[in-house]
């Protein structure tokens, strides 16, 4: 049985020294996009925090993002251009400034760029208002994308990718999951489009599989030989009535990946890193009916046999040895999220055997000590964030950003361009 301690190495060749993966979690420490000094800072205090470390989401395309934001004036990072990579060389050279690998999650947030409707840009999905789809749980319009669109969307994740590789990132994620773009065109209720990308599974997957090809081309052109490829997935989208697609689909979706390109990885999304089918998914408000609860193996075991020879990372409420041993019995690495905003050492503890001296919960020394952004303090210190924070409390006198999403205001669509 693997060990936390023990180094792996991928199909291309790239070694990591150890099992622990830091997933991609946004900083909100982008200024119109660019990084910051304070971006370069969290991730220089993050560089030991496994042997893989993840940036957050970075958006491919203008029209991508950005997304989630508690505070005007500090956002999300973005890679739609050449002039973003000075900093994001930064940022890598940061991250991999403890001898670990760097990766850059890159994404398109479709319907979810609400920083970008507060801005009055439009905002895009796969199906939207012309085709009479309306979200009721977004404060705002969300239009249909063209076909040429879509094409320009495809070709930014392989510009994307470039810039990563000129950056001097180890490796990119293609973020398919959390409900962004990628995942909104897999799914049966965010895409209702009958042309070449949605329709039947097959044809949902076509977007996906498009993104996949752009990248890998970039990739075996540009790239150093172990340049690392990974795929991040939810494994099921099924909120209440709404279902977007179940775990048989998904697996059914990876397997087609995986047959056709030789990813290094694959990262599942999970909120529990032993979820099974029908458990509530990262960000899904409902748990699914009893009738998807149609398997009791763990998600990590029921896409096994679609890997195809990429390895495969778990992640979901690790913050101890017991915890992260258990994961690694179901994967090949496990991402620890939330403990590493509270303590970025704690990998580095856990591998030297220092458990006593892991920090549990987030308190005002340990956000100065780890180099904690404003705009993700902002998140913790503010009304209750929608994934919680252990300790959060300790740091309310920290709050700058918005008082709740009341305090948020969109422009009506008339004044939208
Ligand atoms: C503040 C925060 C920001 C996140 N941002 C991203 C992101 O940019 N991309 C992504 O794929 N997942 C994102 N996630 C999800 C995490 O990668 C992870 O899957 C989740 O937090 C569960 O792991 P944990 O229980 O170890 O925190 C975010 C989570 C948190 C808490």
């Amino acid at each position: 049985m693997a060990k936390l301690n023990d180094s792996l190495t991928f199909r291309h060749g790239a070694t990591v020294n150890n099992r622990f993966v830091q997933p991609p979690m946004l900083t909100n420490s982008g200024e119109d996009g660019y990084a910051t000094e304070d971006t370069i800072n969290y991730y220089k205090a993050h560089s030991k925090s496994g042997g893989m470390i993840i940036t957050e989401y970075m958006y491919v395309t203008e029209n991508g993002g950005p997304a989630i934001t508690w505070k005007r004036g500090r956002e999300q990072l973005a890679v739609y251009d050449d002039k973003f990579i000075p900093q994001l060389k930064k940022v890598a050279e940061a991250m991999k400034s403890s001898g670990n690998k760097a990766i850059m999650q890159i994404a398109h947030t479709g319907r979810e760029a609400n920083y970008r409707a507060m801005q009055g840009k439009k905002v895009y999905a796969p199906t939207g208002l012309e085709d009479g789809l309306d979200f009721p749980f977004l404060p705002y319009k969300v239009h249909t994308l063209s076909d040429e669109q879509i094409r320009e969307i495809i070709d930014g994740f392989a510009q994307a990718t470039r810039r990563a590789i000129v950056a001097g990132f180890d490796g990119v994620e293609i973020h398919g999951a959390n409900h962004y773009l990628i995942q909104q065109f897999v799914s049966a209720y965010s895409n209702r489009r009958t042309d070449h990308w949605g329709g039947s599974v097959e044809k949902r997957m076509n977007f996906p599989l498009a993104v996949v090809k752009a990248v890998m081309d970039v990739v075996k052109e540009e790239a150093p030989d172990d340049f690392i490829v990974g795929y991040r997935i939810s494994p099921e989208e099924i909120h209440g009535k709404n279902i977007g697609y179940t775990w048989h689909e998904s697996t059914q979706l990876i397997d087609e990946i995986t047959k056709n390109y030789d990813l290094d990885y694959i990262h599942l999304s999970m909120p529990q890193y032993n979820a099974k089918p029908g458990d509530a998914m990262l960000l899904d408000m409902d748990k699914a009916d009893s009738k998807f609860k149609d398997s009791d193996k763990p998600f990590a075991t029921l896409f096994k046999p679609v890997l195809n020879g990429a390895k495969e990372i778990i992640v979901g409420g690790i913050n101890d040895r017991e915890k992260a041993e258990d994961a690694l019995s179901l994967a090949d690495l496990v991402a620890v999220g939330r403990e590493n905003i509270i303590d970025p050492l704690f990998a580095e503890k856990i591998l030297n055997g220092e458990d006593d001296q892991i920090v549990k919960e987030i308190t005002v020394d340990q956000v100065k000590k780890n180099h904690m952004t404003q705009g993700l303090i902002d998140v913790y210190s503010g009304p209750k964030a929608v994934i919680p924070l252990a300790g959060a409390e300790n740091i309310k006198s920290l709050h700058q950003g918005f008082g709740g999403w009341s305090e948020m205001k969109y422009p009506q669509n008339d004044e939208v361009k």
